[in-house]
């Protein structure tokens, strides 16, 4: 009775998934069969009577992180080993192509920006080269540097081509730039910045480049030395399909000392000694650890594990390559509607997982409520003026639920 129990509570949370996933050739670059996509939407509990095409704000996790989530709590309550995050610290690295001393684990993108922000030695009249399209987690953190310690922000409005955003950002150096604070995806239209040709450029006039990554880990194939930024901040919980409030900060080898470690814990020292008689900081470890520090949440970090074999059994490749499909179909679906104005470049290195549209004369606030009155999910973009709407796109969406949309759309907009 037990085990039928068992394997019936197993189906139900997807536990045995890795089956099917276990049958795709992992590893291989072979593009999927509309009918595994299929069965790979199976593996999500998000709810199919609404269309969720808002993965730019927040992933849904499949079954098999939520299960491992809520089996590490269990264990760990149960137990009372609370583990040791540490342990995927290892497997988070390789998956982005680095050393394990180089990630810090952080709470989310914002805390990452924030010790990128807050750590650079930076004096007054330093200049920091920004967008106007950023994050409200990468704007306020930079603006907050930027007033308490009199730092100039040059701002930028985005281009429509890579070529373009380079030639802008050299355009906006002088001598006084110390940093080029850029996303790597920015989260108003998707714009996909040339990071591996902007750090270059950075690294050879000695300015920092400090890279919002919140949409780079799960959609690009990242490879984070060979993008050769020296700092990067990213999360879990969006296209990674990870838990909410897991991200990571990659510090490249050899700019510890570079950036400041302000917050700090168990496990950010080398040795301390705090007694009536004497008092000693033995100074910071030689590794990114020393920006992360306290208690770590266990179990987040079992899903994030989770969530990195998951993206592997499937296949790297082939989820950037659905991403690009999805996005592609998306695009060119709302090409054909007359009144809307794409803002998203139509170049498609420039390009990935979002596309955003504006129709003139309208608020983006009506379209988003009449869209919600439909079940449809997606985020309105008021940055940078912008009076948009964002539709992004993850592997457990398919083209019928793009169709769904566009005629949705179509209907609100004529
Ligand atoms: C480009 C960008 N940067 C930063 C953030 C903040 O991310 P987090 O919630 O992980 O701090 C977001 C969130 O949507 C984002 O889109």
């Amino acid at each position: 009775m037990g085990n039928r129990r068992d394997f019936i509570q197993k189906m139900g949370l997807g536990l045995l998934a890795p089956s099917f996933l276990s049958k795709l050739d992992q590893g291989s670059s072979i593009p999927l069969s509309e009918q595994s996509w299929e069965q790979i939407r199976e593996l999500f509990p998000l709810q199919k009577s609404r269309i969720y095409l808002n993965n730019g704000t927040f992933g849904p996790s499949p079954k098999s992180v939520l299960e491992a989530v809520h089996q590490s709590f269990r264990e760990t309550n149960e137990t009372g080993v609370y583990g040791n995050p540490d342990s995927g610290r290892e497997r988070i690295a390789n998956f982005f192509g680095v050393k394990k001393s180089e990630i810090s684990l952080t709470h989310n993108t914002t805390e990452g920006i924030n010790i990128m922000a807050q750590g650079l030695p930076l004096q007054a009249g330093d200049e920091v080269i920004v967008t106007d399209h950023e994050h409200a987690g990468s704007a306020i953190p930079w603006l907050n540097r930027a007033h308490l310690d009199q730092i100039v922000l040059k701002v930028f409005q985005p281009a429509n081509t890579q070529a373009k955003n380079l030639e802008i950002i050299k355009s906006l150096v002088t001598p006084k730039t110390r940093a080029i604070a850029i996303p790597h995806i920015t989260c108003t239209t998707g714009t996909v910045f040339p990071i591996r040709e902007i750090s270059d450029f950075a690294r050879k006039r000695g300015i920092f480049t400090a890279i919002d990554g919140a949409h780079g880990a799960g959609t690009v194939n990242l490879d984070l030395h060979e993008l050769g930024c020296d700092f990067y901040a990213g999360c879990f919980h969006k296209w990674m399909l990870g838990p909410n409030g897991s991200g990571f900060l990659y510090v490249r080898q050899g700019m510890l000392d570079q950036l400041q470690a302000y917050q700090v814990g168990a496990k950010s020292e080398k040795s301390w000694k705090l007694t009536v008689e004497e008092s000693e900081f033995g100074g910071y470890v030689e590794t990114a650890h020393r920006y992360d520090y306290g208690t770590q949440s266990t179990p987040m970090h079992v899903g994030v594990v989770a969530a990195v074999d998951f993206h592997e059994e499937i296949g790297r490749e082939r989820i950037e390559a659905r991403i690009r499909e999805l996005n592609d179909y998306l695009f060119e679906g709302l090409k054909q509607i007359e009144k809307l104005e794409i803002l998203t470049p139509e170049e498609r290195e420039s390009r990935i997982c979002v596309v955003s549209f504006r129709v003139p004369g309208m608020d983006y606030r009506d379209i988003a409520s009449a869209l919600s009155q439909k079940k449809i999910r997606i985020r309105g973009v008021h940055e940078a003026n912008l009076n948009a709407i964002r539709v992004s796109t993850h592997i457990y969406n398919s083209e019928t639920e793009i169709d769904f949309f566009l005629e949705e759309i179509k209907q609100i907009i004529s």
